[in-house]
């Protein structure tokens, strides 16, 4: 029979191995969180409300960025949390990707990516132009479309390479139009995309119609070619939402301007 004097010792050293289980974990939640991150990404409550209701489609159709809230939204896309925002998105869209068992369905796997704000950053112009703090201007924005120097988004390249080794076909959906075919090709492969299996641009008879029509439109028109869409990557509701969905939808952080 154990004596009390070597319970004891079990019980001091079981305490002890708690101790530094419960350290280590503390020193790796610091790590993940740094301090003045923490702090920072507070910022102004009303305006971190704000990009809550934006984010999750609460707030439904907006203009521009409340005036109170453009600075906030400057240092949000200036600093770390954008990135890091994305990170954790393209994380889950990844660990989804890994769960899917890619040729089970003969090639047919597929996984849709819009392009502004997801694959390409539009930051240089948005930095130069308020950062939506003005209704959305076609005539520069297009001028800015065609020098073809949007720099693309570090985590979405990272997925996109990813998803193309699992095997998943690659479809690029965009709001841009068929005459901006050639620039947004050159960009897109000058930032490191390639081997997508389709760019789709709004042809002509996509004119007018609301995003998440066209969009949609779209999607049905790859399912009906028999691809399964398993997931489909997106920085505004309208990429994700209607019809032909994908199995899962991943909502990429923009609070710079809103597509209906
Ligand atoms: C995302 O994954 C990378 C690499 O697997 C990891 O280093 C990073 O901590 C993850 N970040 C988040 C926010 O999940
Ligand atoms: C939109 O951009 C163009 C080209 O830069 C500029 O000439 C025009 O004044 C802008 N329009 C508005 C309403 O700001
Ligand atoms: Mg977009």
């Amino acid at each position: 029979m154990a004596s009390p004097t070597s319970i004891l010792s079990l019980l001091l050293l079981l305490l002890l191995l708690l101790l530094v289980t419960a350290a280590v974990s503390a020193a790796a939640a610091i790590r993940i969180y740094p301090r003045e991150h923490v702090v920072r990404a507070e910022g102004d409550p009303r305006c971190e409300s704000w990009k809550f209701a934006v984010e999750v489609n609460a707030a439904g159709s907006w203009k521009t960025v409340p005036r109170p809230c453009i600075e906030f939204v400057r240092e949000y896309f200036n600093g770390h949390r954008y990135l890091s925002d994305s990170r954790a998105v393209a994380n889950y869209s990844l660990t989804f990707a890994n769960s899917v068992k890619v040729g089970k369905d003969h090639g047919r796997d597929a996984w849709v990516f819009d392009v502004d704000e997801t694959l390409l950053s539009n930051l240089p112009y948005y930095r130069a132009n308020g950062f939506g703090s003005k209704p959305f201007n076609d005539t520069s924005f297009n001028e800015w479309v065609n020098t073809g120097s949007a720099p693309p988004l570090p985590m979405s390249l990272r997925l996109y390479k990813k998803l193309k080794s699992l095997g998943f076909k690659i479809f690029l959906l965009t709001g841009r139009g068929e005459s901006q075919r050639v620039v947004t090709q050159q960009n897109l492969l000058q930032a490191g995309y390639s081997g997508w299996e389709k760019l789709i641009l709004r042809g002509p008879y996509d004119e007018g119609k609301k995003a998440t029509v066209y969009k949609s439109e779209k999607r049905a028109e790859l399912v009906k070619q028999g691809y399964i869409i398993q997931g489909n990557s997106g920085d505004q509701w309208s990429d994700l939402m209607g019809f032909a969905l994908a199995k899962r939808s991943f909502k990429l952080p923009n609070s710079m301007y809103y597509i209906p």
